[in-house]
């Protein structure tokens, strides 16, 4: 069991009192270092999947295992979140108030991580993704490409063990997203991290070690 990452057991989440099932019973299990692609329709459940993944959100019923830590158990889901995952958001919700460089590192503030070092690391990582003369610009000035590349910076910022990306190239031309695509892989390769990714773009499925499919709130091998 130690080398699994995430480990899902019967998940069901329910909205609006259970008269929306968005998941049905999703058994999952990623291994450490492993690249999974999870595809499906709009609405099928793929977000509501990864907000139980990353401690964001809790289950109706359900089991959620993250690093060998089942979060029902965890009191604190913001330390867990901080320290264990990087989240690259559908909606990439910057600080709107802030530059690209204040929003990567304000992870690390939560770690308390000392300026410098936080200032460094935060440079490092909008250099990689092609930002370096995007660094001072307030969040609200950026193109919708430019935020999903600070969201993604910012996911990267505490080294995360597990990296989950909800349609990270979903606002961008197929050229950034590809660069994209490279920079979190290259970030997954240095660190030997679990990259969870959602998408709707075929092209982003073919680096994956592993293809499921979400339908209609439960998850099963991609259709050959
Ligand atoms: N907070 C919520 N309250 C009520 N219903 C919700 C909520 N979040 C999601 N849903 C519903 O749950 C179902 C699954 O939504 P989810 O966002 O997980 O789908 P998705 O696969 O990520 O879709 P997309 O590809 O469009 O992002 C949908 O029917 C959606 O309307
Ligand atoms: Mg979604």
């Amino acid at each position: 069991m130690n080398d699994l990452a995430i480990r899902t057991v019967d998940l069901v989440r329910e909205y609006e009192g259970g008269t929306v099932r968005a998941l049905k019973g999703v058994s999952l299990e990623v291994r450490r270092g492993e690249h999974l692609c999870v595809m499906g329709p709009s609405g099928s459940g793929k977000s509501s999947l990864m907000y139980l993944i990353g401690a964001l959100d809790r289950p109706t019923s359900g089991e959620v295992w993250l690093n060998g830590r089942n979060l029902e158990r965890e009191p604190d889901l913001d330390a867990v979140r901080a320290t264990e995952v990087g989240f690259v958001f559908q909606l990439h919700n910057l600080l709107p108030t802030l530059t690209s460089l204040e929003n990567v590192e304000i992870p690390m503030m939560a770690l308390g991580v000392p300026r410098a070092e936080r200032r460094r690391r935060a440079e490092e990582l909008l250099d990689r993704m092609g930002l370096s003369h995007r660094r001072d610009a307030i969040a609200t000035k950026l193109s919708g490409g430019e935020r999903q590349r600070v969201s993604i910076a910012r996911a990267l910022a505490n080294r995360p063990a597990v990296i989950l990306a909800d349609e990270p190239t979903g606002d961008v031309d197929s050229k950034t997203g590809g660069q994209i695509m490279e920079c979190i892989q290259a970030a997954r390769a240095a660190a030997g991290a679990t990259l969870v990714v959602v998408t709707h773009n075929p092209e982003l499925s073919k680096s994956a070690d592993r293809v499921m499919m979400m339908r209609d709130g439960l998850l099963g091998p991609a259709s050959p």
